[in-house]
């Protein structure tokens, strides 16, 4: 079946009389630098400019339109020919100052096409720029300064990504409720509707697909809408003002981006997005600092504790030094403290415009608490929860970055909790307000404020109910992390809240955009009313290697903390930075296993998770250093473990002595998972 698919799909475009007439017109061509991937840029029979690209000889992207739908009527579709290209290629490597590896190869072939309509279309000029990786590609819109178009107001984008091969896709649905906090979906790739990016797609050849975007800057998110078949369109996420993006030329849009390799690890395992992102703007970022933190929060999201003031107050003084005392004994870096500003006191979903960002409770003394923090040489981890309004946080933005740069608040989480399409955001005239998107043009210019107000005071930020994650790390290295999909909370509200399948799906979809601030390390396994949670113990340590981030939570109370010593033992050991990642076992859904290297030593870590089918994996050791003997500390699902039942608290550990080459059988447990350490010598 294999064999015959590729010659069929390419005798297919070779007989149609489309592309036949297209051989006559004007195109270009370029490949990957292992020649693997092809392009061809052209124009169709209407003059659209379309793009089309093959690997390894078999056509993964039929022709595919490319342009613009404009609400003032000027088209940006039709007429165009090939003014001119260009081409240029680099081969480069640069430095992480955090993440999951120190060292990026930045190796590309790149193509500029320049497209000018007929004067009797309107006579505009459009570029593309094509950037060509063996593991995938990017394009960009390039729109140049030019008569009669000042400023680009975009109702749609027309870009088109027709998948010519059948496959399964995992997906969340794009502009619906709840923004990116959906469980995944799995279905054949043409029962897919609209979708946000990254969506993930496995070929029936095995070929892994994700696409995405790269450098959303002044633009809306885009989401993917399935046309027919396997055909998308890119459609932009939509905007109170009408036209979906405004942007005065000359611009460029994000790039628009497809991940491409043979197996899962070929996709996790790419920095494409990374790549196509500008380098870093803030210069030395050392005060940016990867770390493990605790918080006062699980006790919220669980209950019994509240934002709000009253008898059950989670903030208060008293337990913030407490928690620090924790932090400071057991070598946290940071103590997350929610609710303790003014405006939690009514039902706090949606009254954004009650938030003081500067003003605490009485019974928190910011002061005191930040000066014994600082004694004890843990900052805390500061919150802005703004509800959505942006009308209001903006207003007290550089005030409230001011006073936590001032206090030592080395880190700060925000978070804009309200419906899809609830953003409240300032208007054209003082006191009017608009409802923006989550993705949408003016949050994306909201997120970015933030974060470059946040670097003015060396503070780190770390949005929850974000923008999507498009590789702004590397531009801005204080965008540490971010939610973006279902987090741990889900647990704590139903029976097996987000199932056992979601953080092996997330690992290959959500993630593949970026750190996430999961917030692992829930040991207790249980939610409100005792709510079961679909993870072993062991599968709570394993998130801490499948589910990278530079600031990753122990998101437990502290005595649940302190009755796991064992676990806890792991969690203060396993690094939120590493030289290198790579995913030694997984499929997309199924399970998950990592191997890390740690930046500040010599150690490896491995482990991950699993979905609810046990399965014993044969891992194999032939990542570690050769020439060294490594004493390999494993936290493992013990025997009869199944989140299923009581049994999911069944660990077991083990120490043995392993080097390069060796193997190593370990079993998951349904909703299992495993962490091992491997420490040179003893
Ligand atoms: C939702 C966030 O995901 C959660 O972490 C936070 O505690 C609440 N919003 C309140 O800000
Ligand atoms: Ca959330």
């Amino acid at each position: 079946m294999r064999s015959l698919l590729a010659p069929l799909s390419l005798l297919t475009v070779a007989l149609s009389p489309a592309a036949a007439a297209q051989d006559a017109r004007p195109s270009q061509t370029a490949s990957s630098p292992d020649g693997s991937l092809v392009l061809t840029v052209t124009t169709d029979t209407d003059q659209r400019p379309t793009w089309s690209l093959s690997r390894k000889g078999k056509l993964l992207i039929a022709p595919s339109k490319l342009g613009f739908l404009l609400t003032d009527g000027v088209g940006l579709q039709r007429g165009f020919a090939i003014e001119g290209a260009e081409k240029a290629s680099a081969d480069s490597q640069w430095e992480l100052p955090w993440g999951e590896r120190r060292f990026v190869r930045d190796r590309h072939n790149e193509l500029l096409v320049r497209f000018r309509q007929h004067e009797s279309w309107g006579g505009h000029a459009i570029n593309v720029r094509f950037r060509l990786f063996d593991d995938g590609i990017g394009f960009r819109y390039e729109l140049p300064e030019q008569a009669g178009l000042k400023t680009a107001k975009i109702a749609d984008e027309i870009t088109e990504f027709d998948i010519a091969p059948e496959g399964t896709a995992w997906w969340i649905a794009g502009g619906e409720w709840n923004r990116y906090e959906q469980m995944y979906q799995k279905t054949p790739i043409d029962a897919v509707a609209t979708a946000h990016t990254p969506i993930t797609m496995r070929l029936a050849d095995g070929t892994h697909l994700a696409f995405h975007e790269a450098a959303l800057v002044d633009y809306s998110g885009m989401w993917l809408k399935r046309v027919e078949g396997r055909k998308f369109r890119a459609t932009l996420a939509p905007s109170s003002r009408g036209a979906r993006v405004i942007r005065d030329l000359p611009f460029n849009t994000p790039w628009r981006t497809i991940r491409i390799a043979d197996g899962a690890a070929g996709l996790v395992e790419s920095d494409l997005e990374l790549n196509l992102n500008e380098p870093n703007k803030l210069g030395n970022v050392s005060w940016v600092k990867p770390m493990k933190y605790i918080g006062i929060w699980w006790g919220m999201i669980r209950g019994p504790w509240s934002w709000a003031e009253g008898p059950n107050h989670g903030a208060t003084t008293e337990r913030t030094k407490q928690y620090i005392d924790f932090a400071a004994k057991h070598g946290f870096g940071g103590v997350l403290v929610e609710g303790w500003n003014k405006g939690w006191n009514s039902n706090w979903f949606g009254h954004g415009h009650e938030y003081s960002f500067t003003e605490a409770y009485p019974d928190f003394d910011l002061n005191a608490v930040t000066d014994y923090a600082r004694k004890k040489g843990v900052t805390l981890i500061g919150h802005h929860e703004t509800g959505g309004n942006i009308a209001v946080y903006e207003a007290q933005l550089d005030d409230a970055m001011k006073l936590y740069g001032r206090l030592g608040v080395k880190a700060v989480k925000t978070g804009y909790v309200a419906d899809a399409g609830g953003i409240i955001a300032p208007g054209d005239t003082p006191g009017e307000t608009r409802m923006e998107w989550h993705d949408g043009q003016r949050q994306v210019q909201h997120h970015l404020k933030v974060v470059q107000t946040a670097a003015k005071y060396k503070v780190a930020v770390n949005p929850h109910e974000p923008v999507k994650d498009t590789g702004l790390r590397r531009t801005y290295p204080n965008w540490v992390a971010r939610e973006g999909a279902r987090g741990m909370e889900y647990n704590a509200w139903s029976d097996f809240g987000s199932g056992p399948d979601h953080e092996p799906t997330l690992v290959y979809t959500r993630m593949l955009s970026g750190p996430m601030d999961y917030t692992p390390g829930v040991l207790g396994l249980e939610g409100s009313n005792k709510a079961p949670f679909a993870s072993t113990l062991a599968k709570q340590l394993g998130l801490y290697l499948a589910i990278y981030s530079p600031i990753q939570m122990a998101a437990d109370f502290i005595e649940s903390l302190e009755a796991h010593p064992r676990e806890l033992e792991f969690i203060k050991a396993v690094p939120a930075d590493w030289a290198e990642s790579k995913l030694i076992a997984g499929e997309v859904g199924d399970y998950a296993i990592f191997a890390r290297k740690d930046r500040g030593s010599a150690d490896w870590y491995v482990g991950g998770v699993n979905d609810a089918t046990e399965r014993t994996l044969t891992l194999s050791f032939d990542f570690l250093d050769a020439g060294k003997s490594y004493t390999a500390t494993v936290w493992k699902d013990g025997e009869g473990a199944t989140y299923l039942t009581d049994a999911r608290h069944r660990i077991a550990y083990e120490t043995i002595k392993v080097k390069k080459g060796d193997t190593y059988k370990l079993w998951l447990a349904p909703g299992g998972g495993a962490a091992i350490r491997l420490h040179p010598g003893k």
